[in-house]
């Protein structure tokens, strides 16, 4: 089986679906591998290393002849999907829940399309989990994003100078990307708060050393482990009772998502304004619209004297080992849909299932 790995190309995407260690895996699987000259540049994996562990690099016009399978991060723009043949395997985070034109087009093409998002959460399918993956580096780079923004230092110094009070952190939203958050500003020193509306997290909260913030709010927990989306009544009264608390903290990490649907608003405008001069949010809901009323999507902006972060590329901003996780979790899903080295598509297994968002059409 052939796989193609292009450069990205969407504006400041500087992760690469594989890294070179990725693709010595998959050739000794029986895979061969072409990638396009310059794909791992940006992402700190020059050309070179793709060569010397056993891939073909070539220009872009060369890259997709007689290729099975097209890896990549993001999905593909209107040009290049119209490039891929019918019966090419594409594999990459193609937002199948917001971008059905996207999935549309794909499947007019007679493409057998993969999104990572799609994937299901199973035990079985871990290996393969690029949401929890990529979650965990934007987690992570939202914390220092923030430490770099915030005037304070996030931890206790006690100095000749006088003592300096810690950073009072809060983390809205405690999954994937929420947990990390919370212990990478556990690590920088700072008094780490953090709220779910999912009953079980509190543990996972209190685990990291950090307090769980009580808002007398619970939700429901859908079979994937997902939360499910709050009523109106219950978004206001956990607007509400997050006004009140918002005030003490320097930082707030945002992370809540409902799969599916727009991000939920926690932190009204009016709860922005009653924050200290200086503090700041880092919103990573942004791409489906932000969890604070003030976030400006893909912008870093200052409203009522608060910096509000809402880039939608935080993982893209920590390229070497977001790709470097990415990548394994490509290689888990082709060894899952290729076992020998040759495509042998199972649509009956739960993971192919799952994560096939488009496939032609069977005509009787
Ligand atoms: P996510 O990215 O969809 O959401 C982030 C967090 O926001 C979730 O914890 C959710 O409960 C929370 N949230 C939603 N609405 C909220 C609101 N109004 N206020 C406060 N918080 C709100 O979820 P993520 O991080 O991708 O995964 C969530 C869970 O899925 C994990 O904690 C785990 O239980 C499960 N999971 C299971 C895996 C498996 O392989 N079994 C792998 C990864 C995740």
């Amino acid at each position: 089986m052939r796989v193609a790995v292009p450069r990205e190309t969407r504006p400041g995407e500087r992760r690469v679906a594989l890294v070179p260690d990725s693709v010595g895996r998959l050739g000794a699987r029986g895979f061969t591998l072409a990638v396009e000259r310059g794909a791992g540049e940006e992402a700190g994996f020059a050309d070179a290393e793709y060569e010397a562990a056993g891939a073909q690099v070539v220009v872009r016009s060369e890259l997709l002849a007689g290729a099975d399978a097209v890896v990549r991060v993001a999905a593909p723009s209107a040009e290049e999907a119209a490039g891929l043949a019918a019966g090419t395997v594409l594999v990459g985070f193609l937002s199948p829940l917001t971008d059905a034109a996207g999935v549309e087009r794909l499947a007019g093409r007679g493409v057998v399309a993969f999104a990572m998002e799609s994937i299901p959460r199973i035990t079985r399918a871990q290996s393969m989990d690029a949401l929890s993956s990529q979650s965990t580096v934007a987690g992570y780079k939202a914390v220092v994003l923030a430490a770099d923004r915030l005037p304070r230092l996030f931890p206790l110094l006690m100095t000749a100078a006088g003592t300096v009070a810690p950073a009072k952190v809060l983390v809205l939203g405690a999954g994937v990307a929420g947990l990390q958050a919370i212990a990478t500003a556990r690590r920088l020193g700072a008094l780490v708060s953090g709220f779910d509306v999912r009953p079980v997290v509190r543990e996972q909260v209190e685990s990291l050393g950090a307090t769980f913030l009580d808002l007398g709010i619970t939700g429901a927990e859908t079979e994937g482990g997902y939360a499910a989306e709050l009523t109106a009544e219950e978004q206001a009264r956990q607007q509400a009772a997050l006004e009140e608390r918002i005030p003490e903290f320097d930082v707030i990490v945002t992370t809540a998502l409902v799969p599916g649907r727009p991000a939920p608003k926690l932190i009204p405008a009016s709860a922005v304004a009653r924050m200290r001069r200086g503090s700041v949010i880092v919103d990573l809901a942004a791409e489906t619209g932000g969890n604070c009323e003030l976030t400006s999507p893909g912008e870093e902006v200052e409203r009522e004297g608060v910096t509000i972060v809402g880039f939608t590329d935080l993982a893209a901003r920590m390229p070497y080992h977001a790709s470097q996780l990415y990548s394994r979790n490509v290689v888990a899903l082709l060894e899952h849909l290729a076992p020998d080295g040759e495509l042998a598509l199972d649509f009956e297994d739960e993971i192919t299932a799952g994560a096939c968002v488009a496939r032609p059409r069977v005509t009787a």
